[in-house]
């Protein structure tokens, strides 16, 4: 029995070790196009060639793009932006260097306070770290689950509570597996939302329910610690050498219209129908159940500094976009005077790209949420997805100033109140 036991055991680590990827002399290249054609030679090859991961998207007004290769790949890259003579710099000559050097702690301790901001941390201790709450203020928070998995895992998140009768905050993290800074900036929100003896904060915590969802991804989040770093999407199957739909292009609002691909070996393949997948689906059935409540959603991606405002598909304003706009550029003000941080504010088919099937989308236009926003966290590609442990804290402090300046600002514009609503 216990010989058994054993050689199961073997095995399985064997597996996993073979099976993790590994970017030896990956690089990531900064492509600068020169004009309108440039971009679309560069958009043609993120549509058609998967042999290159595209950090950043080729869209109009792109200063630069950021795309990985792999050696074999490499040459190839090169030759075409020369052809083009379009400027090529390299951010980093090997990836796996990068990623070696991150830093991935535990949470063993059982004590809250041993969670530390100067490290990652995988999905099962994120969510040891989560019930530890909960029974640390059991007056306070409890455990809420969000949704499931392709793999069977839950949703896990945390809601926080002073009492009834209040208007909701929403923070969605992790729905993009490599972007690790996502988790744990709503991990630090969290936190400070219920040890911090700051005014605001206080208040914040008080005066607000705040739904909180760390991983919303968690099948992928999984994947990107032990097996494949660069993983963006879920683990769900779905054509012969294809896995995987990207949970940020799969919400039923304008779905697959644009900036989302119908390609399923693509990093932004939109599922095979809006909310094919479970993950989707059940989270806004969640939603769907505490509508009434929420007054600001906050979705946390990385990189780039950017504050996003729906919608994806269009630039023409909503109803009350202005307010949610100024509202947004304040905020983003307060983020930038800790360590001078800059932020461009704006809607996301006009600052970044066009792009539909996204939450906050969904969001917006279905369940009527005042101020709903994407932030695009650090940095601006230089480290990427692989941001270094000791630009954690920083991040997660200059975010919390802004969160905390978005409901002082929302407030001053009449919402948070639950008085006013988006037609
Ligand atoms: C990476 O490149 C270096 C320098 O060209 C080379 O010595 C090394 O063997 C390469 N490593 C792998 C795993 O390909
Ligand atoms: C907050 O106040 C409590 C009670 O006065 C104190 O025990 C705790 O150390 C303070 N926390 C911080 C972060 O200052
Ligand atoms: C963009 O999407 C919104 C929300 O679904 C919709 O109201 C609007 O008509 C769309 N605009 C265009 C140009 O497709
Ligand atoms: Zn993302």
């Amino acid at each position: 029995m216990l010989g058994k036991t054993v050689f199961v055991f073997l095995v399985a680590i064997v597996y996993a070790t073979d099976e993790k990827v590994r970017y030896d002399n990956y690089t990531v290249y900064k492509i600068f196009p020169n004009n309108g054609k440039d971009i679309e030679v560069l958009s043609n090859l993120q549509e058609k060639d998967f042999r290159y991961d595209f950090w950043s998207e080729a869209v109009p007004g792109a200063e630069f793009v950021e795309i990985m290769a792999a050696p074999a790949d490499k040459a190839e890259l090169e030759i075409l932006a020369k052809d083009y003579g379009m400027k090529i710099e390299i951010v980093m000559s090997n990836v796996q260097d990068v990623i070696d050097k991150q830093k991935v702690a535990r949470y063993t301790s059982r004590n809250i306070k041993s969670m530390g901001w100067d490290a990652y941390y995988n999905l099962n201790d994120i969510n040891n770290w989560l019930d530890d709450l909960v029974a640390t203020y059991p007056r306070i928070v409890t455990s809420i689950i969000g949704g499931s998995t392709y793999e069977g895992r839950q949703i896990k998140g945390i809601k926080i509570s002073h009492g009834s009768g209040r208007k909701a905050v929403f923070l969605e993290g992790g729905i993009h597996a490599r972007e690790w800074i996502s988790p744990a900036t709503v991990n630090f929100i969290a936190h400070e939302l219920l040890t911090s003896n700051e005014t605001d904060t206080v208040a914040a915590a008080r005066d607000f329910d705040w739904y909180i969802f760390p991983v919303t991804n968690p099948d992928g989040y999984v994947w990107t610690f032990e097996n494949e770093r660069m993983w963006r999407k879920n683990r769900r199957p779905v054509a012969f050498n294809a896995i995987g739909i990207d949970l940020n292009r799969n919400w039923n609002n304008n779905w697959l219209r644009i900036g989302a691909s119908a390609q399923p070996i693509s990093d932004s393949y939109a599922g095979p129908g809006p909310f094919s997948e479970i993950e989707t689906r059940t989270l806004s059935e969640y939603l769907r159940g505490i509508a009434d409540q929420l007054e600001l959603y906050l979705s946390f991606h990385s990189y780039s500094e950017l504050l996003l405002l729906p919608f994806g598909n269009t630039t023409v304003p909503y109803a009350n976009y202005n307010d949610a706009l100024n509202i947004g550029r304040r905020a983003m003000g307060a983020l930038s005077v800790r360590y001078g941080t800059s932020y461009s504010v704006g809607n996301i088919a006009e600052i970044i790209y066009a792009a539909t099937g996204g939450s906050i989308d969904w969001v917006k236009d279905h369940l009527k949420v005042p101020l709903v926003y994407c932030y695009e966290l650090r940095d601006k590609g230089r480290f990427g997805f692989m941001l270094p442990e000791d630009q954690i804290l920083p991040n997660n402090q200059e975010v919390m100033d802004s969160v905390l300046d978005l409901i002082h600002q929302a407030k001053r514009f009449g919402y948070m109140s639950g008085q006013r609503r988006w037609p």
